[in-house]
């Protein structure tokens, strides 16, 4: 086997019936939504890179400090040969773990993003030429089909990316990361804990404007792939810390009313003004929140490790 593989396990058609029927479905209801996965094209994988350097945007340097010293410890109580990877993007922080596990035959990076997977695998094998890195293009909330790979299996979850499905979707999500668990395996999870609203608030809405731009690219994806007609300056980023949810909210507003024809879809979506897209959540999460939902999937939460500063989470978990 050639150390790079790249696998589609949709058909790409499969991709844009999923963007179709999403953005339908989200912008004919109220209030109007689209799902996050479609910021990354290559242009929103690329922002998101750019979002991970801001000064504001803490969860990647507190991730990266927990993982820079506890990656040994996770080699250790895992002892993992397959390192799968859900959300990989860059796989930027994933080097401390292929770095610390002696043991490790093959890395599986699962993004939705092409773009993400090959620049990450091309940089990685680089300096690993024995790794077998088999890529896929999938969505990770629908059932995943991992290549044949030797066990302890480690499933690594980073980012605080968790907290961009609704709450029925994350109980969905990790009764199927469960099912990828045999005994003996882990599941590797970065989780943000609730903290400072102005803290948050400035994560998501930097002063550089790029999260600002990133938030806009979702609307990019849909001119371009559904040959709708959004103006990106007649909306607003906008980001707002949901205090009984505990999440944080990215909208689009519309400055003023205005008509978007999707040709499409072959339909026009009306907005009046200050009318707004829900484009992410961000939830945050408490250590007894991560443990329930974990246990309610069928796991046992059995370390936990936060920054110095404990802004940011990850946690090991086992099968029950
Ligand atoms: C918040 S970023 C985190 C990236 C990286 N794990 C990190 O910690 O920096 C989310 C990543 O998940 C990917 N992604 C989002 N939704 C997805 C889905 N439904 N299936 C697969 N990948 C998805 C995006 O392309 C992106 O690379």
């Amino acid at each position: 086997m050639s150390p790079f593989q790249l696998t589609r396990t949709l058909p790409e058609d499969a991709t844009s019936a999923a963007l179709r029927a999403d953005v339908r479905h989200g912008l004919t209801r109220s209030p109007k939504e689209l799902p996050p996965k479609w910021f990354y094209d290559a242009r929103g994988s690329e922002l998101f890179e750019e979002i991970t350097r801001l000064p504001e945007y803490y969860p990647t340097r507190a991730e990266r400090e927990i993982l820079a010293g506890r990656a040994g410890d996770i080699a250790a109580v895992t002892g993992a040969r397959t390192l799968v990877e859900l959300g990989s993007g860059s796989s930027e922080k994933t080097r401390f773990l292929l770095d610390a596990l002696p043991e490790l035959h093959s890395y599986v990076p699962v993004d939705v993003s092409e773009s993400a997977l090959t620049g990450a695998g091309e940089a990685l094998l680089a300096d690993r030429p024995g790794l077998h890195v088999h890529a896929l293009i999938a969505d990770f909330t629908r059932v995943l089909a991992l290549p044949d790979a030797p066990g302890p299996r480690l499933v690594a979850f980073l980012g605080g990316t968790l907290g961009n499905l609704l709450p029925g979707e994350r109980t969905d999500f990790l009764r199927s990361v469960r099912a990828l668990l045999s005994p003996g395996d882990a599941l590797l999870l970065g989780s943000d804990l609730v903290k400072d609203e102005r803290v948050l608030v400035a994560a998501y809405d930097d002063a550089a404007g790029v999260t600002a731009d990133f938030n806009k690219n979702v609307l990019s994806v849909v001119n371009r792939e559904l040959e709708a007609d959004f103006p990106l300056d007649g909306f607003d980023h906008v980001a707002v810390w949901n205090d009984r949810e505990e999440w944080i909210e990215m909208r689009l507003r519309a400055r003023e009313r205005v008509s978007v024809k999707i040709r499409g879809l072959d339909l026009v979506v009306p907005f009046e003004a200050g009318e707004e897209i829900r484009t992410e959540v961000s939830a945050k999460f408490r250590q007894e929140g991560v443990r329930s939902e974990l246990a309610a999937a069928g796991m046992k939460l059995t370390e936990w490790w936060t920054d110095a500063e404990g802004r940011f989470a990850l946690s090991l978990s086992t099968v029950v």
